[in-house]
């Protein structure tokens, strides 16, 4: 079975996430012509239709993409509830809130889907996990099918799951990106241009993750690997290792967002609490 878009499905808000996944769908080769983005600019999307409000949308939608900031979900759900019926599957990228709080503005849908995306998605080289507690086999398959077009994608046991991978891949292209900079600074500072520097930086941290998916080895053996008892690299890594000095500071930055993440769950659930004009 070849992956498709539920018809229609809308996706509401099209930044940098949505958009990265609407590049892989098309570069997968899915079929997009029953698809509408929904967005407040209408800033067009290529070969989806763009409109700027639900009723320009048409039929109700099989399938919902919520792709705004969670702090808009208050605005957005009211009006997108009223298209929601039993029929509609709601995938949610919004990063921290909860499964609950999304069922608590959408009543009606058939199922609530979170999915954790990362920006890599839009080659096809992401990592997407996903998690619901009422999707059925087959909607799980279907979906399953969708988001594995776009890279490495999984569905999570519980929600808790779902936060860690989105701790490490959703967020982790932003460090790897700092990481990169910093290997490519660091040649600067010894004498590279910048364009040499940077170039070269970032083919060595895509050719390190290339060789262990390829090879499967670990990443203590590479690093054995390329440093030579008492010599240049191993005394590189001394500093590195130093008091685990890296990964404390990892450790670090993603506690930071793991703590931000459950401020947005929290701001989400109290929001879902409160009571609502009829
Ligand atoms: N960026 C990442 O790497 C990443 C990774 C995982 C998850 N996420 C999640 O993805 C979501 C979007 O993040 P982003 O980085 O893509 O944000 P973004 O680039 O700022 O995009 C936000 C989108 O929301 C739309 N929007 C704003 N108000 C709206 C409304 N009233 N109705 C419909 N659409 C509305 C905007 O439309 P206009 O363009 O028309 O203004 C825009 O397309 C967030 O919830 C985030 O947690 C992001």
């Amino acid at each position: 079975m070849t992956a498709q878009l539920p018809v229609p499905t809308w996706l509401v808000g099209c930044g940098n996430m949505t958009g990265a996944i609407v590049d892989g769908w098309r570069s997968a080769g899915i079929d997009l012509s029953s698809a509408v983005v929904v967005r407040p600019s209408g800033t067009p999307v290529q070969g989806v239709r763009t409109v700027t409000n639900y009723a320009q949308s048409g039929n109700p939608p099989a399938m919902v993409l919520l792709g705004f900031k969670p702090q808009k979900l208050d605005e957005i759900a009211p009006g997108l509830a009223r298209w929601v019926t039993s029929k509609t599957v709601v995938v949610s990228i919004l990063a921290g809130v909860e499964a609950d709080s999304l069922r608590d503005r959408f009543p009606n849908a058939r199922a609530i889907v979170r999915a954790m995306p990362n920006l890599p998605v839009a080659i096809r080289r992401g990592v997407v996990g996903l998690y619901s507690a009422d999707a059925d086999e087959s909607l799980r398959g279907q979906l399953g099918e969708l988001f594995t077009t776009l890279g490495f994608g999984m569905w999570m046991a519980d929600e808790a799951r779902l936060s860690a991978l989105g701790s490490v891949a959703g967020a982790g292209p932003a460090y790897v990106a700092r990481f990169i900079a910093a290997l490519a600074k660091a040649g600067e500072d010894r004498g590279l241009s910048a364009e040499i520097a940077q170039t070269i930086a970032q083919e060595t941290v895509l050719g390190t993750a290339w060789l262990a998916s390829t090879t499967r080895e670990s990443m203590g053996d590479i690093a054995r690997r390329v440093a030579s008892p008492n010599g240049t690299t191993e005394a590189g890594l001394a500093v590195l290792d130093h008091d685990q000095v890296l990964d404390q500071l990892i450790g670090l930055a993603i506690e930071a967002a793991a703590r931000r993440g459950a401020e947005l769950a929290g701001e989400a659930r109290q929001l879902a609490d409160a009571p609502r004009l009829p």
